[in-house]
């Protein structure tokens, strides 16, 4: 049988570890030619060397997405140089956690230029291409899965900004969605819980410390991409517009 993503294209942010490398394998593995979008070109270099491998492929974008001219851009080679975009997932972020009094401002806006500004400019030079896939064999239906988290759902004492960004991204996904529905570009919320990625070590070392004491289990990055990969390889009648996603043990 044909892997379903067979003759489309995604690009994903954040792909050079964590979630973001896990789904870029699993897309690549339905078929899809993945563009792989991060500053850490090294990395990168890797996952494209592996996804090749299999008999993949794999286009290397280092760039900055918190500036708007390299995250346009990163589409727009992406576009050009694999022949169109039909999947975009928009997975880079950062988590700096902490009280809200004394924090350093940098972190806030470290969090919100990455989170909400670096999705919104790939976002919003990625549409034009979604919406032209969504018209088109092979498949006539495109992607934009945008990475939330637990924290997008409810935020708790020591997340505030964090948590900010992410119920913008939900509430950005969920306006787009509905704006985008009957023109086949399907627009998901994935929300995970505690994953083992590099995601907390970006922490000041007292916030980590605390943040070690707080985690229990975790699933894997592997788990939130099987859920990507589920999403993205629905037919074209079947939008999964959200999913939280928890190890079983985590209660909050
Ligand atoms: N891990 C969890 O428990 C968890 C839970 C809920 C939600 N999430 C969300 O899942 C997403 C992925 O995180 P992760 O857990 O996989 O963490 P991660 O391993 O730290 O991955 C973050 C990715 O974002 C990239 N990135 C950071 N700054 C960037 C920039 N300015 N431009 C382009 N790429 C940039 C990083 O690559 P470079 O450093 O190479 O640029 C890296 O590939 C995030 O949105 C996070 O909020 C994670």
């Amino acid at each position: 049988m044909e892997p379903v993503l067979e003759g489309t294209v995604a690009l994903v942010t954040g792909a050079s570890s964590g979630i973001g490398a896990a789904a870029a394998s699993v897309l690549a593995a339905q078929g899809a030619a993945v563009a792989l979008a991060a500053r850490r070109k090294d990395r990168l270099d890797a996952l494209a060397a592996d996804i090749r491998e299999q008999g993949g492929t794999a286009l290397v974008l280092e760039c900055d997405i918190t500036d708007q001219a390299q995250a346009a851009g990163a589409v727009e080679r992406t576009a050009a140089e694999l022949g169109r975009l039909d999947t975009l997932i928009n997975n880079a972020g950062v988590m700096l956690l902490g009280p809200v009094v004394d924090a350093p401002l940098s972190e806030w806006q470290r969090m919100v230029d990455l989170n909400v500004l670096g999705l919104l400019y790939c976002a919003h030079a990625a549409l034009p291409h979604l919406l032209r896939s969504a018209q088109d064999a092979p498949r006539q239906v495109a992607d934009m899965v945008n990475i939330s988290s637990v924290a997008g759902r409810a935020a708790r004492n020591g997340n505030g900004v964090y948590a900010l960004t992410k119920f913008g991204i939900g509430a950005f996904s969920e306006s787009l969605r509905q704006e985008l529905a009957d023109r086949y570009v399907r627009v998901s919320l994935v929300e995970p819980g505690a994953t083992a990625t590099e995601l907390a070590s970006h922490n000041r070392p007292e916030i980590l410390e605390s943040i070690r004491s707080q985690f229990g289990q975790r699933i894997q990055a592997e788990d939130i991409a099987d859920a990507i990969g589920y999403i993205v390889t629905r037919p074209r009648h079947v939008a999964v517009n959200e999913m939280l996603i928890r190890p079983t043990e985590q209660v909050r």
